[in-house]
């Protein structure tokens, strides 16, 4: 046979045959070294962060299909409400991500209430609910809804009287708390709600990413990932739930309204506690869902999540970030972005009966 190559080449050959296996090799080395950079991020977001439950049921607070089924349609019901026009999802709306998108809120007669309406999504696993933290769970925040600019109702007994008014609610609430003599009460508009919202959980590719899927995420999204760890933004927002779990001063560096140009300069926990190691602390709000529910901060003040990020960076960690960076956290943000329960996302039919005005309300204010 006829050798393919003249003799004078072999030692070409050679070189070429070394030059091949070099790059064979260093190739496999560059795919090991990146398969290797994965498993650590991996590793190292599994150390900080965790999946989502399936929901948020604690064995105080159970999800009852009964009680899961009457809170949903209290969520959306605004005849409880002094005015008849204001539900839970008003400012809590499925179309906005379980928020109403403004800086701040209306409640009953367009009074505007004085923080930013967080979403509910996911809300259950914080370990204190609002922005200061003054209600221990879902169901005391719920409770205390009634009372306030929100809902307007001068008591509990207003409030329940309104429910009492809609005659399919009473079978109902038997259900959800059998053998109650009186089932019909605050504490139990409280528990139906909160069964609800506690299964408002919106797991998004994130979720499947920590439970072992490297691919779950965009190359793109773990290099934010990666930048989220590196700049220290999860030393905050860690859990599963990416915050709600501490209080932090906003403006660790600086002033924060003169990041965010907030008009008001909200004290946050302080007005909870009257300490003054508590001034301007916050709770870490969760960033699940974040890139779908601007504005941003306590007060709405940030419009847009890049801002958010770079004012974040500036004034808790004293990071000036590139351009790059910021947009590198804003994708990995986005991958966040969880798939809305449908029980969420489409509004129950509510039982039938007309709003009953509030007697004692003054007629200015029932416009
Ligand atoms: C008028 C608008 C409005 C209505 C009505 C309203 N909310 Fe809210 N909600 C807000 C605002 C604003 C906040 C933040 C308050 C704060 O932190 O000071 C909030 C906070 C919350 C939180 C805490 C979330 C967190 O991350 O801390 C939950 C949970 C919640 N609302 C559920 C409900 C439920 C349930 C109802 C009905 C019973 C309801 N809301 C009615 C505006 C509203
Ligand atoms: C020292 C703790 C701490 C660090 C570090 C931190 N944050 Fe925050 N973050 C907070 C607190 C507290 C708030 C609430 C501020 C407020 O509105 O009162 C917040 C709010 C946010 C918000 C607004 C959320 C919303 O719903 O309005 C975003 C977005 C955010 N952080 C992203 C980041 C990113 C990205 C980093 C890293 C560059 C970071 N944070 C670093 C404590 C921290």
């Amino acid at each position: 046979m006829k050798p393919l190559l003249p003799l004078g080449d072999t030692r070409r050959i050679r070189v070429a045959c070394l030059i091949a296996v070099g790059l064979v090799a260093s190739s496999a080395l560059a795919i090991a070294r990146d398969e290797g950079d994965d498993a650590d991020l991996l590793k190292e977001a599994r150390s900080h962060f965790e999946p989502l439950p399936k929901d948020m049921a604690t064995p105080e607070f159970p999800v009852s299909p009964e009680r899961v089924q009457l809170g949903r349609k209290l969520f959306f019901d605004p005849r409880i409400s002094s005015d008849g026009a204001v539900s839970c999802s008003r400012c809590h709306l499925p179309a906005l991500n379980a928020t109403d998108a403004l800086p701040k809120s209306l409640g009953v007669h367009d009074q505007s209430l004085p923080r930013n309406a967080p979403t509910v999504l996911n809300a259950g696993l914080a370990f204190k609910q609002h922005w200061d933290g003054r209600f221990a769970n879902v169901e005391e925040q719920a409770k205390r809804s009634l009372l306030g600019p929100g809902f307007g109702n001068p008591d509990y007994a207003t409030a329940m009287a309104r429910i009492k008014a809609i005659p399919g609610y009473a079978p109902l609430f038997l259900a959800a708390f059998p053998g109650e003599a009186n089932p019909i009460s605050e504490d139990n508009w409280a528990k139906a709600i909160g069964a609800y919202e506690r299964t408002l959980i919106a797991p998004s590719r994130f979720d499947d990413y920590l439970r072992g899927k490297p691919d779950a995420l965009s190359p793109a999204e773990r290099d934010g990932l990666r930048t989220f760890l590196d700049t220290g933004c999860v030393d905050c927002h860690k859990g599963p739930g990416l915050g709600g779990l501490s209080f932090r001063k906003f403006g660790l560096i600086s002033d924060y309204w003169k990041a965010t140009g907030s008009q008001n300069i909200d004290k946050g926990r302080f007005d909870v506690t009257n300490d003054p190691a508590d001034l301007y602390k916050f709770k870490v709000p969760g960033l699940r869902n974040v890139a779908m529910t601007p504005p941003y901060f306590h007060d709405g003040a940030v419009r847009t999540l890049p801002s958010a990020v770079r004012i974040m960076a500036q004034v808790q960690l004293n990071a000036e970030l590139s351009d790059s960076e910021v947009k590198s956290l804003v994708t990995f943000l986005g991958s966040l972005t969880g798939t809305i329960p449908e029980s969420f996302e489409r509004a129950p039919v509510l039982p039938a009966g007309g709003f009953t005005p509030d007697p004692s309300a003054p007629p200015s204010s029932r416009k």
